[in-house]
Formats: C-alpha cells, structure tokens, sequence
C-alpha cells in the first residue's frame, strides 16, 4: 500500500507529461504558435523527467542498497547532458541544424536501445510478447542510433563521400537477415525455457553488435543530398523505438511520446519525399549523390550581371515582387536585411511576397523560420502551390541564395536527379534578379538554366552584404522615391 501513492502521482504526471506533449505538437503546427508549442512540450518533457524520480519512492527493498548511487548518477547525466545541450541549442548556426537533428535522434534511439539492454540482460522469463516487443525496440533503436551517427558524421563532413562497395544491398540484407536469425534464437530459446536469457550475454551482444551495424551499411552508401530525408526516416525509427520500450516498462508517457515522433518522422519523411518527387525506397536504395554527367550539358543563353544598386532601383520602380529565399540567405543570414528591404519597397507602394519552396535550404519549414526570425508577417510568405501560378503576372522576382528550388531541369531534364520535383515558378516572371556569391551550383551538384535565360540578371555578392547595397541604393533615391 505504501507503493500506492508514488505510483498514483507517477502515472499522473506521466499522463499529463503525454498531455503536454501532444498539445505542444497541436501548436507547432503554425508558426505563429510554434514557439509557445515548443515550450510547453518542453515543459510536458521536464515533467516526465521529474516523475522518474519518484520511482525512488517504489523501489523494492533488493534495490534500496543502491539507491543513492543511482540518484546521484542519474543527476550527475542530467547536469552534464542539459548543459551541453543548453550551449549548444544556443551556439548551432541555423545552418547546422540539420547535424544537431541527427545527433539528439542518435541519442534517443541510444536511449531506447539501451532500455532494451537493460530488459533483456535483467529478465530472465519475460514472456513471448514482451521479449519480442523488446528485442524489436532494441532492433529499431540500434539501427537508428548508429545510423543517425554516419548521417551526423556525413553533415558535419567528417565523412565527405559516400561508401559504396560492389554487393552493398545483398551485404545489406545478410546483415539485417543475421539480426533477425538472432533474435528469433533468442526467443525460441527464452520462450521454450531450455535456457533463461542471463546466460546468453553474448546473444544478447551479437544481436546489438548486428544491429549496429546494419545501421552503418544502410547509411553508409546514400549521397549527403538525402541525409536530410535519412534523418527524419531515423526520427521516426527512434519513435517506434521508444513507443515499444514503452510499452514494455508499460509507461504511457514513453508510449505517447514514441508513437508521437514516429508518426511526425513518418509525416516528414513522406512530405520531403514527394517535394523532391522520390519515393522513399528510392532514397535508401540508390546513389541520389551521384549526379549523372549527361545533365551537365552546356547552357545556352549567357549569365547576365548587374549591378546591387540597380537591381535595387529597378524593384523599387516595380508594381510586384515575389522574393524566393534559398539556403544562401540562411547562410548570409541575411533575412533581417532582407526584411528592411521589404518594407522599403512596401512603404513605396510596391506589392511583396515570398514564395517558400517545401524543401528550400537544408531541413524543413527552415525558410519559415528564417523568415518569422526575420519578423515578416505570416500573411507574406506563402507555399508552392498557393503561389506559383502568380509568378506570370509579376514584374520581378527575386531569387536570393535559392538555386535547386527554380531550376527547370526539374521540368524537363529526364536524366536530371531533380527530375520531377516541383519547382518555383520563378522563370516566368517578367524579371528574374538572381543573387549568389559566384558560379557554385545548388545542392544537388547540377547547372541552372534559368540564370542564363533572357529575362534573367545576376547579382554577385553574399546575399548580406547584396541586400545593404540594394538597400542604399533605394535610400539613396530620396525619402519621397524610397517612401
Ligand atoms: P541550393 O540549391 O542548395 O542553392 C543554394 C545557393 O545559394 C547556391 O547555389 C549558392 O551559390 C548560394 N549561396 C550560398 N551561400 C550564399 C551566400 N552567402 N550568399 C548568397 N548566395 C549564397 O538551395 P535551395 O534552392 O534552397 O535548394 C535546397 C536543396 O537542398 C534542394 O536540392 C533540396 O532538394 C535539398 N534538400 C533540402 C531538404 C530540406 S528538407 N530543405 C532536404 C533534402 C535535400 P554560390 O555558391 O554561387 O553563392
């Protein structure tokens, strides 16, 4: 009975930890909310973390020798991991986010794994379903943990190419096909009581050390161009894997939280998927990284440059611009002078907008965030296919630091890897003003004939340092002209 009220509070403040989470993700749905969404999920992630600790409270009496130590590791991991991840949420540039993704999803797969180590080594008759259940989790949670590591180590270039040997798929699927012999052993061992799981430590070990290194061969091959799109397909393999260690430490709060990030991974993956026109077996099983020769054909047409100044002047004097922000504005961070120069051109009367490409820059919504960071009103900015069809009737658009997002190869060129992604409009536009530092090509490794079309300019320079002088320039005219 003295049991009773820890384990009360436990499950309620587990339920309101599931509570906290998912309306934290209801919120993150809009970027108008995300940030109050994000907070509270936070908030529904400390509460969870709390209610652990009551578990000291419900300890059986075999464990009270050690509970002391345990409390103080636990507080020790707990100031030495939310320290380091409190610097670094506040040093990552925005452009490294996509890294710290793989790494805090490395984490929490980690986590699961090793809740499923502790389970299997700890256990010795846990019962057919909930060994199954454990061995699954501890599958999916290896796999994604070492995974994500390659995926990090590809972002952050550590590992700059991708690793392909003759015989990858069949190597492959030996591997993932010894795992699951393993584990089948395992089962048919545990479950037929010829012999309980503690003597099988180095079953137990194969079958992690199997599972690790499916997770390496299976991200080793594929083309940093996807690791994007790895990562969230990682996201959602760490949910599943936290949602079935869940439902073996039978913590609904656990549960919740892993079927949440799984089906959001799983979303994301599908969405990212189909905004680059791929299927998702297709980003797994081929080598998107290589690009093939034949699409680096020569341009027709000539690259244009002009001046900041009087690409500046010239929008001014125009009755509409759509502006399409690309991962070089992020890189320049240059959002909040390109916000300036918005309301420049609004105050002159001119109609702006901006048209956000689903997958521009290098993770998802990274426009949107840039943009709000920036403070431009959420009523600006607008997606693909609500804004598209306006690019005919514009006299300017203005394409800063985007390059893959406006290529028509993407309509065209069969042989190109962008082949079929939808793509923004920006071509049709009476004038198109280009910004990039110089020639270097989008991430997808290819040309852009669009900069060489007539209707197109070039504007070299860093985005930044570009929108100051544009700025200038419209200043310069005079307050009536620039107001
Ligand atoms: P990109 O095609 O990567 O082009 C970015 C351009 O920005 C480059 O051509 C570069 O040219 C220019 N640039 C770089 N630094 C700059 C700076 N400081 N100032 C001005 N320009 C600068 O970008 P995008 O159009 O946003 O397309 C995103 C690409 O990433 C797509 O291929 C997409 O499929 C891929 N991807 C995205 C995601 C997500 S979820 N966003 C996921 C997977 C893959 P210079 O070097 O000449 O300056």
């Amino acid at each position: 009975m003295p049991l009773l009220v820890p384990q009360l509070a436990i499950g309620a403040a587990d339920l309101a930890a599931a509570f906290l989470f998912l309306f934290g993700l209801k919120r993150m749905s809009s970027p108008v909310t995300a940030p109050s969404g994000i907070f509270v999920a936070g908030i529904g992630m400390l509460v969870a973390v709390l209610a652990s600790f009551l578990y000291v409270f419900a300890v059986g009496d075999a464990a009270k020798p050690y509970l002391m130590v345990n409390v103080g590791l636990a507080v020790t991991a707990l100031a030495i991991g939310g320290g380091l991840a409190w610097w670094a949420g506040r040093t990552v540039a925005m452009t490294a986010m996509p890294q710290m993704v793989a790494l805090y999803n490395s984490m929490g797969a980690g986590a699961a794994g090793a809740i499923a180590a502790v389970e299997l080594f700890g256990n010795a008759a846990p019962g057919a379903t909930r060994l199954v259940v454990t061995l699954l989790g501890a599958l999916i949670g290896a796999v994604s943990f070492s995974g994500s590591l390659i995926a990090w180590a590809k972002l952050q270039g550590v590992i700059k190419k991708p690793l392909r040997v003759k015989g990858q798929q069949i190597l492959n699927a030996l591997v993932l096909a010894a795992t699951l012999a393993v584990g089948g052993y395992m089962v048919f061992v545990g479950e037929s009581g010829a012999a309980p799981l503690i003597p099988m430590p180095h079953l137990i070990g194969l079958f992690f050390g199997l599972a690790l290194a499916f997770g390496i061969l299976m991200t080793l091959p594929i083309g940093g161009a996807d690791m994007p799109v790895v990562i969230s397909i990682f996201n959602a393999f760490t949910g599943l894997a936290v949602g079935l260690e869940g439902f073996v430490l039978q913590n609904p709060a656990l549960m919740i939280a892993g079927m949440v990030v799984g089906a959001a991974g799983l979303l994301l993956t599908l969405i990212m998927a189909k905004a680059m026109n791929r299927s998702v077996a297709n980003v797994l099983f081929t080598n998107f990284g290589a690009v093939p020769k034949q699409t680096q054909g020569a341009m027709t047409g000539s690259l244009k440059p002009v001046d900041a100044a009087d690409a500046g002047i010239a929008m001014r004097y125009a009755a509409s611009v759509i502006i399409v922000p690309g991962y070089g504005l992020a890189v320049a961070q240059g959002q909040q002078k390109l916000y300036e120069f918005v309301k420049i051109l609004q105050a002159a009367g001119v109609s702006v907008r901006f048209a956000v490409h689903p997958v521009a820059g290098r993770m998802p919504g990274q426009m949107d965030v840039l943009l709000a960071e920036a403070g431009v009103p959420y009523d600006l900015i607008f997606q693909l296919e609500d804004i598209n069809d306006a690019f005919a009737t514009t006299d300017v658009a203005l394409v800063i630091g985007a390059n893959d997002v406006v290529n028509p190869a993407a309509r065209t060129d069969k042989l190109s890897p962008i082949f079929g992604m939808p793509i923004l409009n920006a071509d049709k536009a009476k004038t198109v003003y280009v910004v990039k530092r110089g020639q270097g090509k989008g991430y997808a490794g290819i040309q852009n004939a669009l900069f060489y079309d007539d209707n197109c300019d070039m504007v070299y320079g860093d985005a930044q340092a570009v929108l100051i002088k544009m700025i200038e320039a419209v200043r310069g005219l005079g307050f009536a002209a620039a107001a």
